[in-house]
């Protein structure tokens, strides 16, 4: 069986300074891996080791500098300059900071229903139903829809980043600190929700964080990255369990607890 994302030996560079200073910096260099229908493969490493660039290589945000990223067996790469509506939807995205993934100036039902009519699906009132749907899934309820993201809490706003990508019925979710701007308990709920999601569904996620206690609830697979290029990977219990590379031992021993619901709780959080 074929993997429902396969990247082979990528390699992204950004142009850095201007003028006769400008040149051309390696940030991932010949990066290999694959996942698997309904796989969530956790991709760690510490801040700026490349792990957003990857994301955003397999959402085309990153140009690819060399090798490749097949999705379903089809090389991104021939896509051209416009990315298919269908790859759109097929592989979407929640980021770090659930306000600024929001208009402020739209209720966040509309986030949903614009994003479906971005796709051409329903009419007005079957996105409205479609997002009443949608909300219900990830824990919201239909009197959320109408609410602006000013008026919900960080989780709560996650939760719509997540219903608008859901909506959409993705293949693959790539998650990229998704959980990072919020606190521990509210983390544990959402790590819930996307493994419920992703059993109700079969979708696979790219889940790429700095903290590995997070990564290693959630993640069947895991890859860590060093300075742009992965320095092991495998299964979950066997990197977590049995490291073979020093950096990884250091990355985990920089981590708290196996488990954000583990971890004790500051004394300032309400419970
Ligand atoms: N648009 C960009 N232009 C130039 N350099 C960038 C750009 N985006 C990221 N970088 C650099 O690429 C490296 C990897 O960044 P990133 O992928 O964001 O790391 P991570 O997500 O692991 O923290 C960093 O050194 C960062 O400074
Ligand atoms: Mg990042």
């Amino acid at each position: 069986m074929t993997a429902l994302l396969e990247v082979e030996n990528l390699s992204i560079s950004y142009e850095v300074g201007a003028g006769w200073r400008k040149k051309s910096v390696t940030v991932v260099e010949d990066v290999s891996f694959t996942i698997g229908a309904g796989e969530t493969y956790g991709l760690v490493g510490e801040s700026g080791s490349g792990k957003s660039t990857t994301g955003k290589a397999v959402l085309r945000l990153a140009d690819i500098a060399s090798g490749t990223v097949r999705f379903d067996g089809t090389d991104i790469s021939t896509f051209g300059k416009h990315t298919p509506l269908s790859y759109r939807s097929d592989v979407q995205a929640v980021f770090q900071d659930p306000i600024a993934s929001q208009n402020p100036r739209h209720t966040v039902g509309r986030s949903v229903t614009d994003a479906l009519k971005r796709h051409g699906i329903g009419d007005t009132k079957s996105r409205r139903r479609a997002a009443v749907e949608v909300f219900e899934q990830v824990g919201l309820r239909e009197g959320h829809l109408d609410r602006y993201p000013s008026q919900l809490s960080g989780g709560q706003l996650q939760r719509v980043s997540i219903a608008r990508a859901v909506a959409l019925e993705p293949r693959l979710l790539v998650c990229d600190e998704a959980l990072s701007a919020l606190d521990l308990s509210t983390q544990s709920q959402i790590i819930d929700l996307l493994e419920r999601l992703q059993e109700e569904s079969g979708m696979s996620y790219l889940f790429i964080a700095h903290d590995l206690a997070v990564v290693k609830h959630i993640s069947h697979r895991i890859g860590v990255l060093k300075k742009g290029r992965l320095v092991e990977q495998g299964d979950a219990e066997q990197v977590f369990g049995n490291p073979q590379h020093e950096y990884t031992r250091a990355l985990l021993a920089a981590t708290p607890a196996a488990h954000p619901r583990d971890r004790r709780r500051p004394a300032t959080l309400a419970a």
